[in-house]
């Protein structure tokens, strides 16, 4: 018996796996473009599982559903009180028995590594405190859609060293290009998160509190909130704290000029990122949440057995 297939964090994928992944997202839009049917996920059943509020990722995962002939149900924690109502294992146990996916969105990692080796159906990890593998996955897409090599490439990370930050690391372990965070002291990714990725990667891996240095060169430059969801106590006192990242006009002029700017979006505006840049011509912010329905329709066929 194979053993199923999880999608907890891209640190447990390969590049090779990853890339197989991306060409099949990339088919999955052309065959979406062109209105071509594809029904590889009839009658499958994807519980998602909410504790944190979303828009993309929710309405792009069931929509990816219906599109795959497959169906999607919305389930928060008011229903299932996980890890109070009810114990992760039990959840797991029994979804096992009624779904054939589950897709959880939450606080802690371990309550979703928890949950995948409690039941015998594929778990996706749809962002937790510490990773958000299937937006960088679907990121890939999008700069692979910009004409850029991820061999090579510097990609800037300007902000806050939060859950996409180390999920970005993660993807540098795998594929060779820079990667170069700049944020504050004290808001920096998990030194576990970076050494793993400095003692993996082909690129070179920069941490600094710099923002110009971050940023020069960048072929790809990212941000996203200074304040992540269950940090909300914290927004006064980060506001104060991060401006000199802010990914605007003057910074990103640092940049290649024909640099991309990225963000996981919902955005801040004036904050991490100014209007001007974000509605400017580098940015591909809006495609870049269009992907999040493709990719993840791969991330759907490689788990529940159908890619
Ligand atoms: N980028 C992202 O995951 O958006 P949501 O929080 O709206 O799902
Ligand atoms: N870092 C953000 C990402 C939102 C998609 C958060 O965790 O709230």
């Amino acid at each position: 018996m194979t053993r199923k297939k999880d999608f907890l964090t891209l640190a447990d994928y390969g590049r090779e796996e990853l890339e197989g992944m991306l060409d099949l997202a990339a088919k999955l839009k052309e065959s979406w473009r062109q209105g071509r049917p594809e029904r590889r996920l009839a009658d499958k059943i994807l519980a998602c599982v909410f504790l944190k509020p979303s828009l993309r990722t929710r309405v792009s995962f069931e929509a990816a559903m219906w599109h795959l002939g497959g169906h999607a149900l919305y389930i928060t924690d008011a229903e299932i009180g996980l890890g109070k109502r009810e114990s992760v294992y039990d959840v797991g146990q029994v979804l096992g028995r009624m779904v054939h996916g589950i897709m959880i969105r939450t606080f802690s990692q371990e309550s979703v590594v928890e949950l995948a080796q409690a039941t015998p159906i594929p778990v996706i990890n749809g962002l937790t405190d510490l990773v958000h593998p299937c937006q960088v996955f679907c990121d890939m897409l999008t700069i692979r859609e910009n004409g850029l090599p991820l061999d090579g490439i510097k990609v800037a990370y300007l902000g806050d060293g939060n859950n996409l930050v180390h999920s970005w690391l993660n993807a540098a372990a795998s594929f060779p290009f820079d990667f170069s965070f700049g944020g504050p002291a004290g808001y920096h990714p998990q030194p576990e998160v970076v050494e793993r990725a400095r003692s993996r990667a082909r690129g070179r891996i920069t941490i600094t509190e710099d923002p110009q240095e971050a940023i020069r060169g960048a072929a790809v430059v990212y941000t996203d909130t200074w304040t992540s969801m269950g940090q909300e106590a914290e927004t006064e006192k980060r506001i104060k704290v991060f401006p000199a990242f802010q990914v605007n006009r003057q910074l990103l002029a640092l940049a290649d000029p024909k640099a991309i700017v990225m963000h996981c979006l919902p955005a801040h505006r004036g904050q991490e990122i100014t209007d001007e840049v974000m509605d400017g011509p580098q940015s591909v912010v809006f495609d870049q949440a269009g992907n999040r329905l493709h990719g993840q329709k791969a991330i759907l066929a490689h788990c529940l057995g159908a890619s």
